[in-house]
């Protein structure tokens, strides 16, 4: 230990040898409060946020807090956040872990290489997925956790850089059972950013008078008399200044006339009193703090190195004076506005000079060096600029948005020329794109434009900022300016003209609106008039974005040559925007394996924005067009869920939650909401509302009619699984208007054959066909095969008797309404039914059992009940599930886990696939055994197999149900007489038994579009 004054206060709370300050004064219920997070050692993962002022005692709590924890047996890990490194993504976080660094290759792979690639310590191959990160994180600290319970310390949370913050978040918000304590000390009123979700908080007020004169009596010479009151009334019960201010008092009795006479914010105050007392100091020692204060925090050597002229004993008048505190770490300031004190009160030259050596000693960190270069240069220089421009670059490959853009607005701002400024606060608006932030990508984009007179990069900010209108919810002003963007750019800009309309057509289908349909479909036909690129790459790309503009308006009139130029973009392109267009466009033409392949190449070209887009490394593109990676995971949930891995959608729609776009967030929840009401999860029994806690979609008006659709759609089909049927089909019927109007284009289609389903149920058959009549008098001219295909399910179910068994062997002899699993067993049930009803026993016994795995792969359970209640009626012995009962006592959540589980599974496994800690899942287990009434993981098998559901995640390559596999009384599809119904479903029963895991490399069998 140094000869540290004692009342000094204790710095990093994580410091291993943290200083002993005096006891706390008059805080008597935040330490109770306090100290009960960590002793008795917490038997859960608790989270806490600590507000107050500077210098009103945070550090001074988190710090007796964190002695508490360590001698209760608890590990401490702590990070400070700093002002200087706000900018440089993710150095909180690697702060925080490296400690821990050296178990990170006991991870999962992929979250192992996402995070070490996230931290910038390997380059990962694949680009850093923020969700892989945080899960990373998550999955660490369990497992330390697991060892030693945890006690994090995220001091100064304000200055924390922001993508630490959206990792710490993160992992926050899915601590539940590791034993791990997360700690926040923050100032201001609001929290920092990302935990703004009602976590718990503690508001530290200024000490009370008696403790506040008690403080000041403990100081080593205490203010008496006039000086007392001055000090008592300045500092407002805010310990640090009452200490601080009391020592001024002590060397200049008269300073209390002063602060009479001048009044000061306490910051200001406080830092005057402190760089006060910094000038007094030696001009060698003043310049070793200065270089202190620059270099903290980067690494140690270079503090080591420039403090190596002055040894420890000359600074030991700084200590002296309570300025910094000296141990064999190196020199830490005893409170962040010491630091700041000392930075600013000497000259900016002096500042610029420490700033631009500790750049030189950074070669091996070109953006901390760019940083550091840039905060030495007054006014401009082109050259700096270049080099921020190239850590802006090199934080995007990271898949750090954010970093990227503030490099880039600083770069700007350092730029000489202006054209070149707006071109750089340009990309700054367009990278901004990316981080959801509506105000940030609007500020940008008008500085852009306000910085130039070029037409081009005046339109390309004008694109930008159409798209923060889209993210802040404002459509019709998006519309409005996008559209109008892209009637300006046609002539000169074609491709600014193209991408725009690209965003506009998105905004309009996303509407749903007759006349913004309108103004797009307006505009599009200018284009396709004057819009023309001179390049045939950009020829190739601006079709690509005109297919997606013509089938998002539902003006696509020739779907299979539209679908051959979409695999020719598919082949040809590489840059994430048009990839997700296009994909965007595949999926809307009911193409899900050719939307999957598209949007996944987008996703992985997003975060390795140099590979696809050709770029030299260093710089961001030029002419970058924005990508929003948030579109296409909502996209994918879409896809998955039609596609039948509805697992897989679940993850999707996690990691779309954490974009910051309420739009997206809001589709995030509507595609969780849609898989718990296909799967009968959702406690909708009643209303066919799923409730709240049940990720009840958060739809309002202005989100449009694609969201209200999808949510009216939802809403039916719990209604539905829940045997609701007056209330779903009353939630249906909202997806027409009387005349047969669709309230959305392309979604309400979607709903069609369940809404005819509830109709007949509901014993309401006339109004459904009279509606069901009303859409085909209104049908657009061209409909994708799946939309037929459930047009023509409709029909059969409403059909008169006479003519509804050929209609559902018509609807049925489409082979291609297998791609849609979940859809083709809606309607083999329906099929069998009627079938039953007709005697037709042994013809609705391989159908039943066809529906019935699907719906059990799907874990669809109402539908799957539905079926095994019709091959009951039908005479088969299914088995009698024995405890779905109990399975149903679990949460949606743990459900899952026990699936997964009794596959075999490990706890590792499962928190991989479900994003939650591996502790969580064995706690989760650990509490549905009792439920289950089962000792141990290895008797869940047999739980599920007596339920008659399939412990998989949804893929087709599930094995037989349990019933099928044990009491096999139904003949398996083998023995069904081909070609008698649906000689398809006998070919592709036959190729499934044959080939369980799939044809190698063969998808499907015959593709009328691509004519394979
Ligand atoms: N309740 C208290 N009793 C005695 N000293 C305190 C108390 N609260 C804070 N201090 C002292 O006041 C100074 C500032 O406190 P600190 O915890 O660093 O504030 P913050 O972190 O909120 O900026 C430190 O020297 C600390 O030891
Ligand atoms: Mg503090």
């Amino acid at each position: 230990m140094t000869g540290v004054t004692s009342r000094l206060p204790p710095g990093a709370a994580g410091g291993e040898d943290a200083d002993r300050p005096g006891p706390l004064i008059g805080r008597d219920a935040e330490i109770a409060r306090l100290r009960g997070l960590v002793e008795p050692i917490p038997r859960h993962s608790e989270v806490l946020i600590v507000f107050g002022e500077a210098g009103i005692g945070k550090s001074a709590l988190l710090a007796d807090t964190a002695r508490r924890a360590r001698s209760a047996g608890m590990r401490v890990l702590s990070v400070s956040g700093r002002e200087t490194e706000t900018a440089l993504g993710f150095t909180g976080l690697h702060q925080l872990l490296r400690p821990l660094l050296d178990r990170v290759d006991r991870l999962p792979n992929r979250q192992s290489s996402a995070l070490l690639g996230t931290l910038g310590l390997v380059e990962a191959p694949s680009g850093p997925s923020r969700l892989l990160a945080g899960i990373a994180v998550l999955t660490l600290l369990s497992d330390v956790a697991e060892e030693t319970p945890l006690l994090l310390v995220v001091e100064d949370a304000h200055w924390l850089d922001r993508s630490s913050l959206d990792a710490l978040a993160f992992t926050a918000s899915r601590l539940d059972s590791e034993q791990i304590v997360l700690l926040l000390g923050t100032r201001g009123a609001a929290p920092p950013r990302g935990f703004d979700r009602g976590f718990p908080e503690l508001q530290l007020r200024p000490l009370p008078d008696a403790a506040a004169g008690q403080l000041l009596d403990a100081q080593p010479s205490p203010p008496r008399g006039r000086g007392r009151r001055q000090v008592l009334d300045q500092a407002a019960g805010n310990p640090m200044a009452l200490i601080e201010l009391s020592k001024v008092i002590a060397t200049d009795p008269a300073a209390g006339r002063h602060w009479e006479l001048e009044p000061l914010p306490l910051t200001s105050r406080l830092t005057s009193a402190i760089a006060s007392r910094f000038t007094m100091l030696p001009a060698a020692v003043q310049r070793a703090l200065l270089i202190a204060a620059i270099a903290d925090g980067t690494n140690g050597d270079v503090a080591a190195m420039d403090l190596s002229g002055l040894g420890p004993e000359a600074l030991a008048s700084a200590e002296q004076l309570g300025l910094i505190t000296v141990d064999t770490t190196g020199v830490r300031f005893s409170h962040p506005l010491v630091r700041s004190a000392v930075y600013h009160s000497v000259p900016f030259a002096d500042r610029a000079a420490v700033h631009r050596q500790v750049a030189a000693a950074l070669h091996e960190q070109p953006e901390r060096r760019a940083w550091h270069l840039a905060t030495a240069t007054a006014g401009t220089d082109d050259q700096v600029a270049s080099l921020l421009e190239a850590a802006a670059a090199h934080a995007q490959r990271r898949g750090d948005a954010a970093a990227g853009v503030l490099a880039l607005e600083r770069a700007a701002e350092l730029t000489p020329g202006s054209d070149e400024r707006a071109r750089r606060l340009g990309a700054a608006a367009t990278a901004a794109i990316a981080t959801g932030d509506a105000n940030w990508i609007d500020d940008l984009a008008t500085r852009a434009a306000a910085a130039t007179r070029d037409p081009e990069l005046r339109v390309r900010a004008r694109r930008a900022a159409g798209w923060s209108l889209v993210w802040s919810n404002q459509q019709q002003a998006a519309l409005a300016a996008l559209t109008a963007v892209a009637a300006e750019a046609s002539a000169t800009f074609p491709m600014v003209a193209w991408e725009s309309l690209a965003v506009a057509a998105a905004v309009a289908y996303q509407s749903g609106d007759a006349d913004a349909l309108r103004v797009v479909a307006e505009r599009l036909h200018l284009l396709q008039q004057v819009a023309r690129p001179a390049e045939p790459a950009q020829q190739r790309d601006a079709d690509a974005l005109r297919l997606w503009i013509e089938v998002s308006i539902g003006r696509c009139h020739d779907q299979p040559r539209a679908l051959r130029r979409l695999a020719t973009v598919a082949e040809e392109t590489s840059a994430a925007h048009l990839l997700y267009r296009a994909g965007s466009a595949a999926w809307l033409l009911d193409e899900p394996e050719l939307a999957m392949d598209l949007l996944h190449r987008s996703r992985a070209t997003v975060r390795n924005p140099g590979q696809g887009t050709g770029a030299a490394a260093s710089q961001v593109p030029r002419n970058g067009a924005p990508s929003a990676g948030g579109g296409s995971l909502a996209a994918l949930g879409w896809v998955y869920i039609d596609a039948g891995r509805w697992d897989d959608a679940l993850s999707f729609a996690a990691e779309a939650d954490a974009f910051q776009a309420d739009i997206i967030s809001a589709t995030a929840g509507l595609i969780t909401a849609t898989v718990q009401a296909l799967r009968g999860e959702s406690s909708a029994s009643g209303s066919g509302v799923p409730a709240k806690g049940d990720a009840a979609p958060a739809v309002s008006p202005e989100h449009g009619r694609l969201l209200a659709a999808r949510a009216w759609h939802a809403q039916g089909i719990a209604a539905l699984s829940a045997g609701d049927y007056l209330t779903a089909y009353s939630q249906l019927r909202h997806l027409f208007a009387d005349d047969g109007t669709p309230l959305h284009h392309h979604v309400a289609y979607l709903g069609v054959a369940d809404l005819a389903a509830a109709s007949v149920r509901a014993e309401r058959q006339a109004d459904g066909r009279e509606i069901l009549e009303r859409v085909h008098a209104r049908l657009p001219d061209c409909l994708s095969s799946r939309v037929a295909q459930l047009l023509s399910r409709a029909r059969a179910i409403l059909a008169d008797p006479e003519s509804q068994g050929a209609e559902f062997d018509k609807a049925l002899a489409d082979c291609d309404g297998k791609r849609w699993p979940f859809e083709r067993a809606q309607l083999q049930l329906e099929y069998a039914e009627w079938l039953r009803r007709h005697r037709r026993i042994n013809e609705a016994k391989p159908i039943l059992s066809a529906a019935l795995e699907t719906f059990s792969e799907l874990r669809a359970r109402p539908w799957a009940q539905r079926s095994e209640a019709e091959l009951r009626a039908c005479g088969v012995a299914v088995q009698e599930s024995a405890v779905p009962d109990a399975l149903w006592k679990l949460t949606a959540q743990q459900r899952q886990i026990v699936y997964l589980a009794a596959r075999g599974h490990s706890n590792r496994d499962i928190a991989d696939r479900l994003f939650l800690s591996p502790r969580t899942v064995s706690s989760h287990l650990y509490r549905s055994f009792p439920k289950l009434g089962v000792a141990g993981r290895n008797q869940l098998r047999d739980v599920i197999d007596r339920a008659g559901q399939q412990p998989d995640a949804g893929t087709s390559r599930a094995k037989l149900p349990a019933w099928r596999a044990s009491a096999v009384k139904i003949p398996i599809p083998l023995a069904a007489q081909p070609g008698k119904h649906d000689p398809c479903d006998y070919l592709f029963h036959c190729v499934k038994q044959l080939h369980p895991h799939g044809v190698p490399g063969c998808r499907r069998v015959a593709d009328p579009v691509r004519g394979e």
